[in-house]
C-alpha cells in the first residue's frame, strides 16, 4: 500500500471505528472517583463545588513555608489545568481569603509536623467538598499535603465549567514506606529527572525517594574526604554535596524522605578505581561499561576499608538528615574473597565459617560505624544471616518468601520483589502484589514489621529521556497497593484510574508519554512524513520491551555507552492497546456468532495489518535504524491477516481446514518471538481464537 493509499484508509471508516474502540480514555461518570491510590475512604455525595477565577484560600492557622509552597503548586496545577487565573496580590502571591467562612477552600493544620518528614509521622487527612467550600483538615502538615494532592486530582470539567465533586474522604495510608528506588548509577540520572520524579511521587502520595548512588558502574556522590572516589569512579557524572541538599529540600517540601544507598561490600567496583587498597584483589581497576554481576568487592579483613567508611559514612550521615541509610549487599558472588589466601585464613581464625559469615562480620562492623553516626542499617535480603545486628532492616527482593523469613527473625522489612518496574511487566501484575496479604502466614507481630515497599528503578536499560516511561504510569499502581486498603484490588478499576492519573502526571512535568514522537522522528530519519510517523507510532504501541532479564541475551553487546533510542525504547511496557484487544478478544469468545463483537475484532485486525504493511512498503525510505523493525513487522501483518480468518470462521462457525490451522497456528507463533528486544503482547493473546494456550 502506499503512502497515499494507507492515509485514505486511515480516514475511512476503519479509522472512525478504530478511534472509537481505541478510544479517549474514561474519565468517570461526575460521580466515580479517578483518584489513585483510592483513599482508606471516600463517600460521593451529588453537586459540585464550582471551581472560577475566584477560588479563594483561607487557613485556620497561619501556614509555614511548606504548607505555602504546596498550596502554590497545587494552584498552579488547578490553573494550568482550567486556564483559569486566581487572585493575585501585587507581588503576585495568590490572594488569601479575609477570613475562614469566605475561603472555597479552608485548611485546618494542627502542627505544622517535621519539616525533614520522619518515618511513621501522621499523613491522614480529611477532606469535605461540599456545594459551598472544601474542608481540609489534618493534624500535620504531612496530611495536609497529601489532601492537597488528593485536590489536585479532582478537579474536573464538564460543559458548565470547573468543579470540585461533592465529596467525604477520610485518608491514611496502609504502610508508612512507599518508596520508589532510582538507580543513577549503570545511567547517570541528573538533577531534574529527580526534581520532576519528586513531583510525580508527590502526586501519588510515594514518600521515600531511595537513591542508590554507588556501583559498579559509577561513585555519583561527592566525598570531600575521599574525593578520588567520586572523581575516579564517576566518569564526571555525580550529585555535588550543595545539589544533594537541594534535593533533600526538594523532597522534603514534597513530604517526601530520601535514603541513600551506598552499596557493599559487592557492587563496588567504582570505589576502587580511585581507592584499589581497598579490594580484595590487587587491581588496578576501571570503571565497569557492562550489565551483571562483578567481581570486584571490599576486603573486610583490611582495617583501612572501615577507616574510609568511618569517614564516608560519617560524611553521607551528615549530609543525608534520615535515620536510615541503606548499604546494599546484594550480589557479592565472593570470588574475589575465595581467591584471597589472606581473606580465607582471616575467616577461619575468627571462626566466620564462610564466605557468608565473613559478610555478616562486614555488616555487623558497618553497622557499629552508622550506630555511631547515629544511622540506622537497611540492606537487600543477603544481609539476612544468624549475625545480622538488631534493628536492621531487610529489603526484600529476591522472592516473596524473604518476608516472613525476616520477619520471623525479628527485623523489619521492604518489600520490592514483584515491584521491579525495570523488568517492564504490566501494572497488573505489580498491583496485586501485597507486602502483606491476609493470606500470607504471619503472625500479627511479624505483621507489625513490614514498613512497606518500593518500585525500583534500575538503570541498565534507561536514560534521562526514556526513564520516566519505565516509572510511570505503573508505579501509581503500586503507590496505591502501598497506601490504599488490601481490599482495593480491582484490575480494571486500576487501569481505568491509571490512564486519568497517567495524564494527571505529565501535567506534573513528566515524559513517560511526551518522550516517544520526537524519539521516532530521530528514529525515523529526517525522510519520514507524517503519516510515517503516525504508522509508527500506532506500531511501537503495540510493542513491549522484553520482560525479566532477556533484554541483555536480546542486545548482548550493549555497554553503557550504547544509545538507547532505538524501536525497543520507543516501545512502552503494559502496551493499553494490546490490553485492549485482549479484552475485545474477550468480549467476542463470549458471544462468537455476535456480528458486531467480531467486527470490533476485525477492525482492530485490519489496522494493525494496514499499519504493517505500509510501514514495510516503506521502510525502504526511512532510516536504516528501522531495518530492526522489519520482522516485527512481517509477524504483525502475518499474525492479523491470519487472525482475520480465524476470527471470521468463529463468527461463521465454520472449522477451519487443517491446512488453514496450521497457517494461523504458525502465523501466531512467528508473531511470539521478540526481536531487537522488543516483542509483540498480543501474541498471547491471539492464539485464543483458535482455542490454544496462552503460554509462552
Ligand atoms: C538487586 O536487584 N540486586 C537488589
Amino acid at each position: 500500500m502506499n503512502e497515499f493509499a494507507w492515509f485514505a484508509s486511515r480516514c475511512g471508516v476503519s479509522l472512525l471505528l478504530g478511534g472509537l474502540l481505541a478510544g479517549p480514555m474514561t474519565m468517570g461518570a461526575p460521580n466515580e472517583s479517578v483518584l489513585m491510590p483510592a483513599p482508606a475512604t471516600l463517600k460521593m455525595g451529588s453537586g459540585r463545588l464550582a471551581v472560577t477565577a475566584g477560588f479563594s484560600v483561607a487557613f485556620a492557622a497561619a501556614p509555614d513555608a511548606r504548607l505555602m509552597g504546596a498550596l502554590r503548586r497545587t494552584l498552579r496545577a488547578m490553573e494550568e489545568r482550567s486556564g483559569l487565573t486566581f487572585a493575585r496580590t501585587a507581588v503576585g502571591e495568590y490572594t488569601p481569603a479575609a477570613d475562614a467562612g469566605s475561603g472555597q477552600l479552608v485548611i485546618e493544620c494542627a502542627a505544622p509536623g517535621e519539616v525533614i518528614p520522619q518515618l511513621g509521622e501522621n499523613e491522614s487527612y480529611l477532606l469535605e467538598i461540599s456545594p459551598t467550600r472544601a474542608l481540609l483538615r489534618a493534624p500535620t502538615a504531612r496530611g495536609v499535603l497529601h489532601g492537597l494532592a488528593t485536590l489536585q486530582q479532582l478537579i474536573q470539567s464538564d460543559a458548565s465549567g470547573w468543579f470540585l465533586p461533592v465529596v467525604t474522604i477520610t485518608d491514611e495510608p496502609r504502610f508508612p514506606w512507599r518508596g520508589l528506588m532510582i538507580d543513577v548509577c549503570r545511567h547517570w540520572q541528573p538533577m531534574d529527572v529527580i526534581k520532576r520524579n519528586l513531583d510525580g511521587m508527590a502526586l501519588v502520595k510515594l514518600n521515600v525517594l531511595h537513591l542508590h548512588l554507588t556501583e559498579d558502574q559509577g561513585f555519583r556522590i561527592e566525598s570531600k574526604t575521599f574525593p578520588k572516589l567520586h572523581e575516579l569512579g564517576s566518569d564526571g557524572h555525580y550529585f555535588t554535596q550543595n545539589e544533594m541538599r537541594e534535593l533533600i529540600t526538594y523532597a522534603a517540601a514534597r513530604g517526601i524522605r530520601v535514603v541513600p544507598e551506598f552499596d557493599m561490600p559487592g557492587h563496588a567496583t567504582s570505589w576502587l578505581v580511585g581507592r584499589p587498597e581497598l579490594g580484595s584483589a590487587p587491581g588496578p581497576y576501571a570503571i565497569e561499561r557492562k550489565w551483571g554481576i562483578f567481581n570486584p568487592v571490599l576486603d573486610p579483613t583490611n582495617e583501612e576499608v572501615y577507616r574510609v567508611l568511618d569517614g564516608f559514612l560519617g560524611e553521607m550521615a551528615a549530609l543525608f538528615p534520615d535515620p536510615y541509610l541503606h548499604i546494599g549487599g546484594d550480589e557479592n558472588n565472593g570470588k574475589h574473597w575465595s581467591a584471597n589466601a589472606h581473606i580465607q585464613q582471616f575467616i577461619k581464625e575468627h571462626n566466620l565459617k564462610d564466605n557468608a559469615g565473613l559478610h555478616a562480620y562486614f555488616n555487623q562492623r558497618v553497622n557499629a560505624i552508622l550506630l555511631k553516626h547515629g544511622k540506622k542499617l537497611v540492606g537487600w535480603d543477603e544481609i539476612l544471616h544468624p549475625d545480622l545486628p538488631a534493628g536492621s532492616v531487610v529489603h526484600s527482593w529476591r522472592g516473596p518468601e524473604g518476608i516472613a523469613a525476616a520477619t520471623k527473625q525479628g527485623f523489619q522489612v521492604l518489600l520490592s520483589n514483584g515491584y521491579y518496574i525495570d523488568l517492564n511487566h504490566p501494572a497488573a501484575k505489580h498491583y496485586l502484589n501485597d507486602p502483606a496479604p491476609a493470606t500470607a502466614a504471619l503472625t500479627a507481630a511479624q505483621r507489625a514489621l513490614v514498613l512497606g515497599g518500593e518500585a525500583t528503578m534500575w538503570a541498565e536499560w534507561v536514560t534521562p529521556e526514556l526513564i520516566d516511561s519505565r516509572i510511570w504510569p505503573r508505579t501509581a499502581a503500586i503507590a496505591e497497593r502501598l497506601w490504599s486498603p488490601e481490599n482495593v484490588r480491582d484490575v480494571p478499576d486500576m487501569y481505568r484510574r491509571l490512564a486519568v492519573v497517567s495524564r494527571r502526571l505529565e501535567e506534573a512535568g513528566l515524559y513517560h508519554e511526551r518522550y516517544i514522537d520526537p524519539a521516532l522522528r530521530r528514529l525515523a530519519g529526517d525522510g519520514a512524513t507524517v503519516n510515517d510517523l503516525r504508522a509508527l507510532r500506532a506500531f511501537v504501541d503495540l510493542l513491549e520491551p522484553v520482560k525479566d532479564y532477556k533484554r541483555g541475551g536480546q542486545q548482548p553487546g550493549a555497554t553503557q555507552f550504547t544509545p538507547l533510542d532505538g524501536l525497543v525504547d520507543c516501545a512502552r511496557p503494559d502496551s493499553a492497546p494490546s490490553r485492549e484487544f485482549a479484552s475485545t478478544i474477550d468480549q467476542f469468545l463470549a458471544t462468537p456468532r455476535s456480528a458486531p463483537a467480531a467486527r470490533r475484532v476485525e477492525t482492530m485486525l485490519s489496522d494493525w495489518r494496514d499499519t504493517a504493511q505500509y510501514l514495510l512498503d516503506r521502510l525502504p525510505a526511512l532510516s536504516p535504524r528501522l531495518a530492526e523493525a522489519q520482522p516485527l513487522l512481517q509477524a504483525l501483518a502475518d499474525a492479523s491477516s491470519y487472525g482475520t480468518i480465524a476470527t471470521a470462521a468463529l463468527r461463521d462457525g465454520r472449522e477451519l481446514s487443517t491446512e488453514e490451522q496450521r497457517k494461523v497456528a504458525d502465523a501466531f507463533k512467528g508473531a511470539a518471538v521478540p526481536h531487537g528486544a522488543a516483542e509483540l503482547p498480543v501474541s498471547k493473546t491471539l492464539p485464543r481464537l483458535i482455542g490454544a494456550s496462552l503460554a509462552p
